[in-house]
């Protein structure tokens, strides 16, 4: 595993590994205090985001590493200069790039042009740290993540499409409940049908709630993902049935709840439950941190 652009790169070994590695830098943190000692780490932003700027900054302090941030100022990728120029420059100060970009192109072109590990932050595709950060909260709950059946429910998005990768990869149970018209996207459901195939994982798509009956655990995002201008007063009708609420856990009988956050309470979920018993909403927030440590140190060994 050289990059972390889509989480197709992972095998099972290398995705059980990250997040036994993620358990570890929680449980130990002084062990690794100097684990990134002299590396620094480019942290670059086109688009808004809480989480995971704070936690890349402080999770490779953390480490002992150095983090450069360079925030939506420098606007769109490849406007002051080509993708290509920002990569190799880049790639001759830093040990590491971290990109939370438009369009997964970039990442993509990105990559090409930089000797060092890329890092998906965030693109339309895919949120490949997210969801390492939710199956490693999962393996914290459940004994067995392969065992576990996650319902995602809302906007088919990038974050679907990263649990669909990471849950068929660790052979887990994940079905998206998607409003008609919002189903995700049917090659990436192509490419972790295949990766369920061989790992005895369950990859569906349905618009009925009532095929999440008895499932463990329901997880939320936004409606509207960034760069997604559709006013909210046109699909908050349609989205009304597929908000997170005390409704449905008891109409399934789910037991938790995960949200990669930002949450929107009284629209994708309500804030009793949010707040509630159920909710691993702040141990999942925490988690991007562990998990992140665990993927530099990962990609960055031995380099
Ligand atoms: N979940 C997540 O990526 O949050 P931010 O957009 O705030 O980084
Ligand atoms: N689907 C959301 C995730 C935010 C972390 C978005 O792309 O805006």
């Amino acid at each position: 595993m050289e990059n972390l652009l889509t989480g197709l790169e992972m095998t099972q070994q290398e995705a059980l590994d990250l997040i036994a590695l993620g358990k570890d830098l929680k449980a130990n943190p002084t062990k690794y205090a100097q684990a990134l000692a002299g590396k620094s780490v480019v942290t670059l932003f086109e688009k808004q985001s809480l989480r995971t700027r704070v936690t890349f900054d402080i999770g490779i302090h953390k480490l002992g590493g150095h983090a450069v941030y360079l925030d939506q100022a420098n606007g769109e990728m490849g406007q002051r200069e080509d993708v290509k120029d920002f990569a190799a420059n880049i790639s001759r100060w830093a040990d590491c790039i971290v990109a939370r970009v438009y369009d997964h192109k970039t990442i993509l072109e990105m990559n090409k042009y930089s000797s060092v590990p890329v890092i998906n932050s965030l693109c339309d595709l895919y949120h490949p740290c997210q969801a390492m950060a939710d199956f490693m909260t999962l393996s914290q709950n459940y004994d067995d993540v392969s065992q576990v059946k996650l319902a995602y429910i809302g906007d088919g998005n990038n974050v679907t499409h990263s649990l669909f990768i990471a849950g068929a990869i660790l052979g887990a149970t994940v079905t998206a409940v998607c409003p008609i018209g919002h189903s995700p996207d049917a090659q990436i459901l192509k490419k972790a049908e295949a990766l369920a195939a061989k790992s005895g994982a369950t990859i569906t798509v349905t618009n009925n709630i009532e095929d999440i009956k008895g499932y463990d655990v329901v997880y939320g995002d936004t409606w509207l993902s960034m760069g997604d201008d559709t006013p909210l007063e046109q699909i908050k009708e349609k989205f009304m049935p597929y908000q997170i609420n005390q409704e449905l856990l008891d109409a399934t009988g789910i037991q938790h709840i995960l949200h990669c956050q930002p949450a929107h309470r009284g629209l994708d979920i309500t804030s009793d439950v949010m707040d509630g018993p159920a909710s691993l909403i702040f141990d999942q927030a925490e988690n991007r941190m562990h998990i992140q440590n665990a993927i530099m140190l990962t990609l960055m060994k031995g380099k």
